[in-house]
């Protein structure tokens, strides 16, 4: 088999965080982490060093990946950090945007007689944009985008907010794509233009897409 990233350090993330609200509760997402593990095990059948940071999901670790698990936004932050410096970024984890200001010590009770509850949350800090920003640069670094709608002029203007390479977005909320399928269909945007992607599994999407990785590494100087 060829091996096309030998020598490379692969960075990705996958899956969801949870957000500790208190002991027994967490605000979480539906992100299901398997594209992020495809696009882990492509590049590692690739001939990559791969370090996959994983939020909680219920999947195998793919053949020769390093997995580090993590829990919250913060967590994976800190992990991502202390696996730099890599060549390549993959930020395919639904990361969330807000989380608790608090985390209650025990479990919060109703006391009857409320009609409702107030939390307070505050904005985590961004992966992708933190990692983009972060010197030494690796050399491609690449996003994720989950959108329900105007999924274009979103990934597109995300893309260039967070300085990332390549974005690949994905509409949410539709069959056949998305967070817990098996199969995705992906418009790739770079600062050329944009390619579009399946519908396709996410195996042979994340052979694709880390292909696309491979070419830009080969066409840069070193
Ligand atoms: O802005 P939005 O959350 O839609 O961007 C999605 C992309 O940004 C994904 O690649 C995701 O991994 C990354 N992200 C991040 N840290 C955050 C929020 C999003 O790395 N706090």
């Amino acid at each position: 088999m060829s091996a096309p990233l030998a020598g490379r350090r692969v960075l990705v993330t996958a899956g969801p965080t949870f957000e500790d609200l208190d002991p027994v509760r967490f605000l979480g997402n539906r992100s299901s982490g398997k594209m992020g593990f495809a696009v882990a095990a492509a590049a590692a059948d690739a001939g990559a060093e791969v370090v996959l940071i994983a939020g909680p999901v219920h999947l195998p670790t793919p053949a020769g990946v390093h997995r580090i698990d993590v829990r919250s936004a913060a967590q994976m932050h800190a992990a991502v950090f202390a696996a730099l410096p890599a060549d390549v970024y993959v930020g395919a984890a639904a990361v969330a945007d807000f989380t608790p200001a608090q985390v209650a010590p025990s479990k919060i009770k109703k006391r009857g007689g409320e009609t409702g509850l107030e939390l307070q949350l505050v904005r985590t800090r961004d992966i992708l944009a933190d990692v983009a920003a972060h010197r030494p640069r690796p050399r491609v670094v690449m996003g994720f985008a989950a959108e329900t709608d105007d999924v274009d002029s979103h990934a597109r203007a995300k893309r260039a907010a967070k300085d990332v390479d390549l974005l690949a977005a994905n509409r949410v909320g539709v069959p056949g794509s998305g967070f817990e399928s098996d199969d995705n269909q992906l418009v790739v945007h770079d600062a050329a233009g944009s390619h579009a992607l399946g519908p396709d599994s996410k195996t042979r999407l994340a052979t694709t897409l880390v292909a696309m990785i491979t070419a830009r590494l080969a066409s840069e100087a070193p």
